[in-house]
């Protein structure tokens, strides 16, 4: 019979045949597949799993506090967090087109990645041979269903390494659909904040920001995620909404009046979406006065905001994400 307790016992066994004595290194990102891979990782070997987290800088408010905290005091991980928030930001100064940030983004995270790989791999010699990732089974089914190995090349500026050096995979979820990887997250202890997470993209709010993305601009959002997001789990509206991307756009001003004067600010836009499996959405029909308060709040509490709107597109012809 299937139970989380059987699953967790079950990979603890595999996980500790594959990688018997040697290393491994698993990247987080704050999502919940790899945080209950790193977990389950963590429970078959112990303190020869060492995670990794980028902080890119692009995260919501709270969330890298919960991966160095919270993820860190639920599973006694030996985390190495790198904290790349200029190199991030420097790098997409004056860009303003979504996909050139998403190349940017997802460029600098691996070359960020595989520089903390390798001085891991120089701190605790070349015994360190797998990688952890978080794939799950429809990710299986889509790609075909191979296992593999991954490649970085030491073209970084760290001696002593092999020219390219070979990782193999362990995926400790490669049979689990998303709610079972939350039971497993839960049954493991995992904080709440980071089993029930919400779909998030990879690139973060730098794809929620529409133009260019900066530390105000980021702060600014990140205040206004926070609000949203807090009235609607206090609405009890989690469940309900599959996501809700908080959009600023920075390229627009917006007239509006405040205190003793006109303001010239920015609107954000609310976009809480339906969905089964994010192909398709509909934009959900929340109660007005859960919008009311979330408007009110964001408009009195964030600078430089006067204005909220209501996304009302289904997907398709809208997708989730503004960019
Ligand atoms: P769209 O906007 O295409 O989004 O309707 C569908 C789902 O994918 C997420 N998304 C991304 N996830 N990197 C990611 O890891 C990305 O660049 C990206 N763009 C969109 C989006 O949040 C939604 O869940």
């Amino acid at each position: 019979t299937w139970t989380t307790g059987n699953v967790i016992e079950e990979q603890v066994a595999l996980i500790r045949e594959q990688v018997g004595d040697k290393r491994a290194i698993c990247g987080l990102s704050g999502g919940v597949d790899s945080a209950v891979a790193a977990a389950l990782v963590q429970k078959a070997i112990g303190d020869q799993l060492t995670c990794v987290y980028v902080d890119h800088g692009l995260m919501r408010k709270g969330e890298t506090e919960q991966v160095e905290k919270d993820f860190v005091a639920a599973t006694g991980a030996r985390l190495v967090v790198v904290d790349a928030e200029k190199r991030f930001l420097d790098a997409l100064a004056g860009v303003s087109d979504p996909e050139t940030k998403r190349k940017i983004i997802g460029r600098e995270f691996i070359r960020v990645f595989e520089q903390a790989q390798l001085e891991i791999m120089q701190e605790e010699g070349p015994d360190v041979a797998f990688l952890v990732q978080g794939t799950l089974y429809p990710d299986v089914v889509e790609s075909g269903g191979g296992t593999g190995t991954a490649n970085i090349k030491s073209h970084h500026n760290v001696g002593g390494l092999p020219d390219d050096i070979e990782f193999e995979l362990v995926e400790p979820l490669r049979q689990l659909f998303k709610d079972e990887v939350r039971m497993v997250g839960q049954e493991l202890g995992l904080p709440d904040e980071i089993v029930q997470r919400q779909p998030f993209p990879g690139p973060g709010l730098g794809i929620r920001i529409v133009g260019e993305v900066t530390k105000d601009r980021l702060d600014l959002l990140r205040e206004a995620d926070a609000i949203a997001r807090e009235e609607l789990s206090a609405a009890g509206l989690d469940r309900e909404i599959w996501q809700c991307p908080v959009v600023l756009l920075a390229d627009v001003r917006s007239v509006g009046v405040q205190g003793d004067g006109r303001t010239y600010g920015h609107p954000i836009v609310l976009r809480p979406v339906s969905s089964e499996d994010a192909m398709t959405a509909d934009w959900t029909r929340m109660p007005y006065d859960v919008l009311a308060k979330i408007s009110t709040r964001i408009t009195n509490e964030v600078a430089d905001v006067n204005r909220v709107v209501l996304d009302v597109t289904s997907k398709p012809p809208g997708t989730i994400e503004w960019e």
